[in-house]
């Protein structure tokens, strides 16, 4: 890739000396096909044709315009020179000329601000890409290996963005320049995938995230140009109940690896929700070790790009958590107490317990925890209402309850009896009350079959099929701000966008 943008800089350069040089009424223009971009056409403005407009009356000067020599240096660029042979000094044609001039000038003017918002727009999108490109480049040099990297999606999202480059390209009557080196820059970025692809490197699907900004503002470049598609539904405001639940999901986006490494196959991690800042909650990450139970270390980011860089993390340690049911919410970690049925409330600021509280006769240990996922009898949920619990007693012989719990005291307010058995289920989530249950269909699909609405007891079948990476959904939080699921997926971090019907219901 190349180290700077020198095209964009000449070209600025470019336009500003040119609108300076009009005034002489010397022209320059990137190339005969950039002129009419620019909202001059040297054949209509200087050519015999138009001599009307310089001096309707007076066939000589018109012809004398038409005498210009034109070159193109070896960059590309055009270059004009008028000669008026007049000797005498015409002084009202002088006049007219300036006042043309003017006209033309200010005409320029408009053209080019619209030009250099759109260089703008462009350089920012180019540097965004050069980014990635050093990112990229960073990874590939990176020796951690791993052999099931879906390259396959970021492929698809690259020629994406190609493909709108290309539209992009075509809206740009005349002047492609700068979306031509987008898109070779695009092209290269395939090229570098595929390099990687064989490559087999880890990681590199963290910038997905990147290509997927990338490619919105593409499309908001697009829209920009009047051209945008009709807009889908908006999708209910974040944080808001006003639809009819869940309905579909998206494909997974791979966020990274967890931090500890390919061998922390278990674990969660998600976003902190506060109903007070629903937009600020920070990124935790919590691998357990490596026997698939105790949760010992976990780490906070204030910020998605801190999370996917491995920067600016701050690392705790808790020698007493169980399993991967962790849920954060308010600043609090909650958390399964080791080897008890005692859940905990974890301050995140001083990374000290500020309640324990036996959650009453909660099997624990392996007694009912989600198929394929150990250690995971107690585990906590956050949604749009609060935090919950989804566990299950003797009593309930092994079936879902889900109990609110009041997240200052970690009291029950209240439970609500499924009859789902929670060993049969993957695992579990839950969205403005409603809890969603997963099973696995196979290796590469989840399903989400199965839901329980504690606002009307009614529960019922569903079947929205989800994809993974891997074969374990280790666990599943929901960020009622982002309205997206976080899956510990066998150690990988991903994203899931939720669809809900438009209706409530
Ligand atoms: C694209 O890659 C080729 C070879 O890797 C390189 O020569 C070229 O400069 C790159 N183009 C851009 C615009 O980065
Ligand atoms: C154009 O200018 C050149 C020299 O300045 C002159 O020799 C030539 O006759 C002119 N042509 C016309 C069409 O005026
Ligand atoms: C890429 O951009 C991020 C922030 O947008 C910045 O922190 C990082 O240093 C950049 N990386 C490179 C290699 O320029
Ligand atoms: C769900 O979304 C996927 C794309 O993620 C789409 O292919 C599928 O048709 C959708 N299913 C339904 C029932 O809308
Ligand atoms: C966590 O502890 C800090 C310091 O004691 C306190 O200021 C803060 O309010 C506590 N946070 C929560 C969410 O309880
Ligand atoms: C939770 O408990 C606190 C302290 O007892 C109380 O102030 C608060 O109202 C309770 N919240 C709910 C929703 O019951």
């Amino acid at each position: 890739m190349r180290p700077g943008h020198p095209f964009l800089l000449a070209l600025l350069l470019f336009l500003s000396q040119a609108a300076g040089d009009l005034g002489d009424l010397g022209f320059l223009a990137p190339t005969p096909g950039s002129s009419s971009f620019l909202g001059f056409d040297s054949s209509s403005n200087f050519g015999p044709g138009s001599g009307s407009r310089l001096g309707s009356s007076e066939a000589p000067l018109s012809q004398s315009f038409s005498n210009f020599t034109g070159s193109v240096d070896d960059r590309g660029t055009c270059q004009c020179s008028v000669s008026l042979p007049d000797t005498t000094f015409p002084a009202d044609r002088v006049e007219r000329l300036e006042f043309t001039a003017h006209v033309l000038s200010e005409k320029f003017e408009k053209e080019l601000s619209k030009v250099k918002e759109y260089v703008q727009l462009i350089s920012v999108y180019e540097k965004k890409l050069l980014n990635l490109t050093i990112r990229v480049e960073i990874m590939e040099k990176d020796t951690i290996s791993y052999t099931e990297l879906d390259f396959e999606l970021i492929k698809i999202e690259v020629k994406e963005m190609e493909k709108l480059v290309i539209q992009l390209k075509e809206s740009f009557v005349g002047s492609s320049e700068i979306v031509n080196q987008l898109e070779v820059e695009i092209r290269n970025m395939t090229l570098l995938v595929e390099k990687l692809e064989s490559l087999d490197k880890n990681n590199v699907l963290a910038i997905r995230r990147e290509i997927e900004a990338l490619k919105k503002k593409l499309k908001e470049c697009e829209a920009s140009k009047g051209e945008g598609s009709p807009a889908a539904p908006p999708p209910p405001s974040p944080g808001s109940c006003g639809h009819g639940g869940v309905v579909n999901i998206s494909k997974p986006s791979v966020v990274q690896l967890n931090w500890r490494g390919f061998s922390y196959k278990y674990g969660a991690w998600g976003r902190d929700y506060s109903p007070q800042h629903p937009g600020k909650g920070l990124y935790w990450v919590a691998p357990l070790n490596t026997d698939g139970r105790i949760l010992e270390y976990y780490r906070l980011y204030n910020t998605l790009d801190d999370l996917l860089l491995y920067t600016n993390a701050r690392e705790n340690r808790i020698a007493y958590g169980q399993g991967s049911g962790t849920a954060v919410y308010n600043n609090n970690m909650y958390i399964n107490w080791y080897n008890t049925r005692n859940i905990a409330k974890v301050n995140l600021t001083t990374n000290t317990v500020a309640v324990t509280k036996t959650l009453p006769n909660a099997a624990y240990n392996n007694r009912f925890s989600y198929a394929n996922v150990a250690w995971q009898d107690i585990d906590f949920a956050v949604d749009e209402n609060g935090l919950w619990v989804i566990y299950s007693t003797e009593a309930s012989t092994g079936n879902m309850m889900i109990s609110k719990l009041n997240d200052t005291t970690l009291e029950v307010l209240n439970t609500w009896y499924t009859k789902q058995y929670k060993p049969s289920a993957s695992n579990t989530f839950m969205v403005c009350g409603v809890l969603y249950a997963t099973r696995i269909l196979n290796t590469r699909t989840e399903e989400i079959f199965y839901y329980y609405d504690t606002n009307t007891g009614k529960e019922g079948k569903l079947n929205i099929v989800m994809h993974k990476m891997q074969e374990r959904v280790q666990s599943i939080n929901y960020h009622p701000f982002d309205q997206k699921l976080f899956v510990y997926n066998d150690g990988y971090l991903l994203n899931y966008d939720l669809i809900f019907l438009q209706e409530p219901q």
